[in-house]
């Protein structure tokens, strides 16, 4: 039976990457984004049986829904990509404000553990399965101007190992940490500076979605079946400072 996959924040981007990269090997692909039709029309753009379903991430309701339509439609839940994340402030940490704070630790972090524990009751702590969280370099390095960012994606890293260590040996979860990638969200690091940013990269460029998607099915896939609470850098060589 093929396997089945959630993809939270797929309507563009990395998400999307990620859904056909999935979809390619035969996945079973449910796309989430915060509007019914931008999932549809995400799912409209990948081969196979992918379908869309509207959730706001941090929408316990709209989550279990998700969970339970996955199931409904195609009869197991093998996957769980916790991609969504925003990133409503820049500049540096002792800058934010509360609701910021509250709002990005709510996406980029709450978020994945509540999407992550409803696929466990649902399906995967009896049948097993793969999750993958999408964290980033700058959970790893800190930088100038993303500081609560970095932080969320720091505490992602360290709950992608906590959570390896409970739900093991049925779910294996595991993370990516990417380098700035050609999206909306990253559009403020790369455009009208990438000559320069492509300098910090020994392989010379920055990420496309599309560098993505492969290794997160690969961490999804049997492949990986002896693999559990890692966290794969996918940088371009950026991390390697020549000091
Ligand atoms: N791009 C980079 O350089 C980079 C580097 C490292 C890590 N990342 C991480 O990669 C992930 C994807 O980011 P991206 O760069 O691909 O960004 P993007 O192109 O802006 O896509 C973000 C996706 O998340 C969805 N989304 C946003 N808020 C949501 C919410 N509250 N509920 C449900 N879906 C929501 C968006 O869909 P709608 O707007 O249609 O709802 C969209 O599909 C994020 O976790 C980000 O932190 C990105």
């Amino acid at each position: 039976m093929s396997r089945t996959a959630i993809v939270t924040g797929a309507s563009r981007g990395i998400g999307l990457a990620i859904a056909q990269s999935l979809a390619a090997g035969g996945v079973n692909v449910v796309l989430t984004a915060r509007k019914q039709e931008s999932a549809e029309a995400a799912a409209a753009q990948v081969k196979g049986t992918a379908v869309g379903y509207g959730a706001h991430v941090a929408d316990e309701e709209a989550a279990r829904g998700c969970v339970e339509f996955a199931l409904e439609r195609f009869g197991s839940l093998d996957i769980l990509v916790n991609n969504a994340g925003t990133n409503p402030a820049h500049g540096p940490l002792i800058d934010i404000d509360q609701p910021r704070f509250a709002k990005t630790f709510e996406i980029n972090l709450w978020a994945p553990i509540r999407w992550t524990a409803l696929a466990v009751q649902h399906w995967m702590g009896e049948h097993g399965g793969a999750v993958v969280n999408v964290a980033s370099v700058g959970g790893i390095a800190p930088g100038r101007d993303l500081g609560v960012y970095n932080a969320t994606k720091a505490a992602l890293i360290h709950v992608t190992k906590q959570l390896a260590l409970e739900l093991a040996p049925k779910v294996r979860v595991n993370s990516i940490a990417p380098a700035v990638v050609r999206t909306r969200l990253a559009e403020g690091l790369w455009r009208d500076h990438e000559e320069q940013l492509t300098t910090v990269y020994p392989l010379g460029r920055i990420g496309e979605p599309e560098d993505i998607g492969p290794a997160v099915a690969f961490l999804a896939s049997d492949a990986a079946s002896w693999i559990t609470g890692q966290t794969l850098v996918l940088d371009g060589g950026a991390l390697l400072r020549d000091v």
